[in-house]
């Protein structure tokens, strides 16, 4: 199964896939969180990829596309796809990349959450750079303050988390990724739109109970 979850910044993509993966098996395939591991490992795509996330903009298609496709071919073709496909050209590439396995997307989740909820969410999201676990200061804090539940390493704002760039990256989202949005409409995959506003939990039950309906 083929699922892509879409939304903006801080709509809570990563939240949801994370616990998707516990209850349906498929792999979590995350464009952001593959470029933040190749900037940790300061690679050259991590470098390049920095550049233009430190801005708020998108990384280059062309440094994109390849790297996804694959891992979704190394996933077998069965993925909760979060953060790709993010402009029209690389869902294009995408649909002709399973069309040439004689595979195709199940279903399309959109998590629509409004500006403000996104700013809100943002300013207080705190990750873990050793493991990826990811709290909110209000809403999901880690039981012991500023250290990770899962790994014990201290936690930190991701550098992109910063109000000028998170305004930035939704400038940018309903610029280039909405329109993709449409595009999914229009194909044959199932579009599922969820209210990302609720409690996390109520949306993994919304998202599953729409998924097994599929
Ligand atoms: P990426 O890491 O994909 O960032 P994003 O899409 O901006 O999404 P986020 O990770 O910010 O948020 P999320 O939706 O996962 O929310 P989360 O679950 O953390 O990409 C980073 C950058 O990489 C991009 O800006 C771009 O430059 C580049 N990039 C990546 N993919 C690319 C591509 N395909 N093409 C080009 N460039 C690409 O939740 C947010 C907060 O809210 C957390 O604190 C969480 O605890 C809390 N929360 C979650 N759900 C709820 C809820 N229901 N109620 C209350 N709080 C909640």
């Amino acid at each position: 199964m083929i699922v892509i979850l879409v939304g903006p910044p801080g709509a809570g993509k990563g939240t949801q896939c994370k616990k998707l993966v516990e209850q349906f098996d498929m792999k979590h395939l995350s464009s952001g969180d593959i470029f933040r591991s190749e900037i940790a490992g300061k690679t050259d795509l991590g470098q390049k990829a920095k550049q233009h996330i430190d801005k708020g903009e998108l990384v280059p298609d062309e440094l994109v596309i390849d790297m996804m496709i694959s891992a979704v071919k190394n996933a077998d073709y069965n993925c909760i796809l979060d953060g790709f496909p993010r402009t029209l050209p690389q869902a294009e590439q995408l649909d002709k990349a399973l069309e040439k396995e004689n595979t195709k997307i199940d279903a399309v989740i959109e998590l629509a959450v409004n500006d403000e909820t996104v700013v809100q969410r943002i300013s207080k999201r705190r990750v873990c750079p050793d493991c990826g676990a990811v709290y909110h200061l209000e809403t999901m804090p880690p039981m012991q303050d500023g250290i990770c539940d899962k790994c014990g390493s201290k936690i930190i704002q991701r550098d992109d988390d910063k109000r000028e760039v998170v305004l930035e990256r939704l400038e940018t989202y309903h610029k280039m990724t909405e329109p993709i949005i449409s595009h999914y409409k229009d194909a044959s995959a199932a579009y599922i739109e969820i209210d990302g506003s609720q409690r996390p939990e109520a949306i993994t039950n919304d998202i599953a109970q729409r998924l097994k309906e599929a």
